[in-house]
This record gives structure tokens, C-alpha cells and sequence, in this order.
């Protein structure tokens, strides 16, 4: 079990040093990615459409699991996650659209849609790499806080808060009240959890997430107990860890030893901060 920390210096190193990552896995053969959507993986979807376009990097070989959906939406709706992970990534490279799964938002049978989407996953070969954000209140996926740290691909209630974040994206304000998640069990499946954070406001759930006990108020706490995590900071979002000293420390030891987090699937690091 290993967390790893890495202090970026930018928002655009963030996403160099979690495409590098991704690169190294993907250049390997069959891959299977755990897609998150918002701002937080941007910059790391920006940086893998150029290496695919400027450096072969190709995707052709992978599968895509998004890691949650809006309930209510059809795939088509222009908010449902499966059109903005197409938007953002997938149709700027070559993974085939037959291998891009998503949980059906509009299903008849919310509860069976959700379990017949963990099997999916499972019949896949479960996760590879799980790309996730965090939200400002400790989410991942849609685990708001209290999820069980060991539930499965759900339906799940969307807290006030994260529906007030995310109205950006609803110009009628009608933000969904339901999602199907990918439980926080089914996360720490993935063989390689990276997280990645940017921004001030995440600093206070950041902090939680590494310092704070393990707890269902903070359900990214959980990737404490992950077998492999890497949490990739930009300054403003590492701004409140209390030991930042000590993670710069061993990263500089990692680095040093050529251990970085950019090999990560082809070496353990030497150093490991949690
Ligand atoms: C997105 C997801 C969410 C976001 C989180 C942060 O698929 O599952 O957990 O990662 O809400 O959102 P952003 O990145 O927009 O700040």
C-alpha cells in the first residue's frame, strides 16, 4: 500500500506529471481507465490529446469507464457525462467509442443498471488507472460524505453543495438530484488511483483527505487504504497540508533515485510518504 504526494508547481504540471503516468501504462498495451469529468483532470486530458497528436501516443488499445453519470440524463444530453468526457477527451483521440462504457443515466432500472455497471467493470479486468478529482467537501466520484467506504456502483443522492458546484454547467439551474457513482469499494479496486487537485478551494478537503483520519465525512480518505495512490497537488491545493516540508523531502529522495511518480507502473517508489 502506498500514497504517494506530488507537488506540482502549476496546474499544467499537474496534468504533464498524471499524463506521463497514463502514458507509461497505456504505451504497455490493454489499458483499462477509470475516466473522471469536471476541471480537475483537464489539463490531464489537454496534455494526452497532444501526445496523442504529436507524439503517437495512441489509445486504441484502451477501455473507458466513466466513473459516474447524472441519472435522469439520456447519454446524448449535452451535460450527461458520457457527451462531456467525449467532449473533453475521447474524441480528440483514438479509443474506440464501442469501448467507452458509461452508466446508463436514463435506465428504467436505476439500482439494476448500477450493479449490472460494477460487473462490468469487474468482466473488463477491473480498473487499471482511476483518474479522479475531489470534490470541495472530500467527494469522489458522487461518494458524498457518509458513503460507506466499502459500497459498490450506486445510485446516490447529490449533496446541496456539490449540486450548487456544479450548477455552472446547467444555465436553467436544473442540476440532477441523482447520480449513479462508482462506490468507494469499487475505487479502491483500481490497480492505480490518481488523483489529481488544483486550486485553493479544494486545500481544507485535500488536507482531510492526507492528514485527516480515515472517514466517511471525507470519502477520499479512503485512497489511504488504497494499494496504490498518487495525489497530485498544484501549491494552492497542497497549501494547507501540515507536513508539506516532509512530502517535499521524500520526493526530492524519490527523485534523486530516478523513483519518481512518473514510472509509477514500472516502479515501487523508494520513499513512501503514507
Ligand atoms: C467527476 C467526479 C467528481 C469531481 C469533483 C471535482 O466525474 O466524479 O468527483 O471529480 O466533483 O470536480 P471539479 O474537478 O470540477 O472541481
Amino acid at each position: 500500500m502506498t500514497v504517494q504526494i506530488v507537488l506540482c508547481e502549476s496546474v499544467d504540471h499537474v496534468g504533464a506529471r498524471a499524463a506521463d503516468i497514463i502514458e507509461a501504462r497505456v504505451r504497455q498495451g490493454p489499458a483499462v481507465l477509470g475516466l473522471a469529468t469536471g476541471g480537475s483532470p483537464s489539463s490531464t486530458y489537454q496534455e494526452l490529446i497532444r501526445r496523442h497528436r504529436e507524439e503517437q501516443l495512441s489509445f486504441g488499445q484502451v477501455t473507458g469507464f466513466t466513473l459516474d453519470e447524472y441519472a435522469g440524463l439520456p447519454k446524448e444530453h449535452e451535460q450527461s457525462y458520457y457527451s462531456t468526457i467525449r467532449r473533453e477527451f475521447v474524441d480528440h483521440v483514438d479509443l474506440p467509442l464501442e469501448r467507452l462504457f458509461t452508466p446508463q443515466g436514463d435506465a428504467a432500472d436505476l439500482v439494476a443498471e448500477a450493479e449490472r455497471y460494477d460487473a462490468a467493470i469487474a468482466t473488463a479486468g477491473g480498473v487499471d488507472i482511476q483518474i479522479l478529482g475531489i470534490g470541495a467537501n472530500g467527494h469522489i466520484g458522487f461518494n458524498e460524505p457518509t458513503s460507506s467506504l466499502a459500497s459498490r456502483t450506486r445510485v446516490k443522492t447529490l449533496a446541496g453543495a456539490t449540486r450548487t458546484d456544479n450548477a455552472r454547467f446547467f444555465p436553467d439551474g436544473d442540476v440532477p438530484r441523482l447520480c449513479l457513482t462508482q462506490g468507494l469499494g469499487t475505487i479502491r479496486e483500481a490497480k492505480l488511483a490518481v488523483l489529481v487537485a488544483m486550486g485553493e478551494n479544494k486545500a481544507a478537503a485535500v488536507q482531510a483527505m492526507v492528514e485527516g483520519p480515515v472517514s466517511a465525512n471525507c470519502p477520499a480518505s479512503v485512497l489511504q487504504l488504497h494499494r496504490r495512490a498518487v495525489i497530485l497537488l498544484d501549491p494552492a491545493a497542497a497549501s494547507r497540508l501540515s507536513m508539506l516540508e516532509y512530502y517535499r523531502e521524500a520526493q526530492e529522495f524519490n527523485d534523486q533515485l530516478g523513483q519518481t511518480p512518473t514510472r509509477p507502473w514500472l516502479q515501487e517508489p523508494a520513499l513512501q510518504q503514507g
